[in-house]
């Protein structure tokens, strides 16, 4: 049986994705830049966001020179946006510190800001066919179902071992088609829940199979209860319009446009008319939702709060049409529960 490495590399050249807008050029900037939005975010939405962002910041000086905001306002829609706060703050650092010329070996890349151990192997594979494993999620699964590793990939041991997995199959040669090709293979063949072991080039030593557990591997993080934490989030309309705050730089959701929060004992109209000058005409509960972070749940009180005519707007704060909220900025949750809210879909 030919190595793993070297059915890999073969089955990406014939069965692996090719066509990618970041495949069309080894600019490490350009890798770099698929690759932060690809770590929480599907191909098939990042392709717009890459072109639109690549069309504005086409290279990492273009990217220094513009404010924080305009990178977050290109970002909106993909979520996880400390991720744009860092590829800002990563090409700032590149252009005052190494005269705008991107690091040229993953141990240079893993010193910029959102750049992991395993984004940074994927960058210098890619773009310098540097020999450097990687270790995203896909690829834990292949390695922990071909390997037979059992136990959550999130635990540090575990995830030792499967980096273990990773560099051990390393190819000499070939390096950008090899992790190209365990990306592919994770996305598309040794998927989660429907793997198709039949089209799989290493389906002929993986030790799941062998053994019947590709259904239990890689074991999935174990049960745990989270602390949650409650808070209403008050939804201020006045003729079509509603109010956004933005969020302080530092912490949760820094930077984003959110909505104004309120603890539970605190009366709505009054806090309206205290911290704003602003009179409630009515007030209205809509439905709950949860919103699950790291380390707590956060319990979601939504109020819409309907003003008399509001004449001023304090500063840190916008009113906007809904359609126009809608394209800014937001937290997750905050844009799942302004959807319902908005014309098209039959309110306010
Ligand atoms: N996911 C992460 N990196 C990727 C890449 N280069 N191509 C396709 N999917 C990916």
């Amino acid at each position: 049986m030919k190595s793993f490495a070297t059915r890999i590399v073969d089955w990406q050249r014939l069965h692996g994705r090719h066509n990618l807008p970041w495949q069309q050029s080894r600019d490490p900037y350009r890798i770099w830049l698929s690759e932060i939005m690809l770590q929480q975010t599907q191909v098939a939405t990042v392709i717009r966001y890459y072109e639109r962002f690549l069309a504005r910041f086409p290279d990492v000086t273009s990217l220094a020179g513009a404010t924080v905001d305009e990178v977050l306002a290109l970002w909106s829609g993909l979520g996880y946006y400390s991720r744009a706060r860092n590829l800002h703050a990563a090409a700032r650092q590149i252009v005052a510190a190494h005269a705008g010329n991107f690091p040229q070996t993953a141990a240079g890349l893993m010193q910029l800001p959102g750049i992991g151990r395993s984004t940074a192997a994927a960058v210098a594979a890619l773009a310098y066919g540097e020999r450097r494993a990687i270790l995203d999620g896909n690829v834990k699964r292949v390695l922990a179902r071909h390997a037979g590793v059992a136990g959550w990939p999130g635990d540090k041991r575990i995830e030792t071992e499967l980096w273990r997995c990773a560099e051990s199959r390393l190819p000499e040669r070939n390096l950008a088609a090899y992790t190209q090709g365990m990306m592919d293979l994770g996305a598309q063949v040794c998927t989660r829940s429907q793997p198709d072991c039949a089209r799989c080039p290493v389906a002929g030593d993986c030790v799941a199979r062998s053994e019947n557990r590709v259904g239990d591997l890689p074991t999935p993080r174990p049960k745990r209860t989270l602390p949650e934490r409650q808070t209403r989030m008050l939804v201020l309309v006045d003729r079509g319009e509603l109010l956004l705050e933005k969020r302080p730089a530092r912490g949760i959701w820094g930077g984003l446009w959110s909505l104004p929060e309120l603890d539970a004992s605190t009366d709505c109209a009054r806090h309206c008319r205290q911290r704003w000058g602003y009179d409630v005409e009515t007030q209205q509960a809509l439905p709950r939702l949860t919103h699950g972070f790291t380390h707590f749940r956060l319990r979601i009180q939504p109020v819409r709060l309907q003003l008399a005519p509001r004449t001023t707007t304090p500063p840190g704060h916008v009113w906007l049409p809904f359609d126009d909220a809608l394209d800014a900025p937001l937290p997750a949750p905050v844009r799942r529960l302004l959807l319902p809210l908005a014309p098209g879909a039959g309110a306010p």
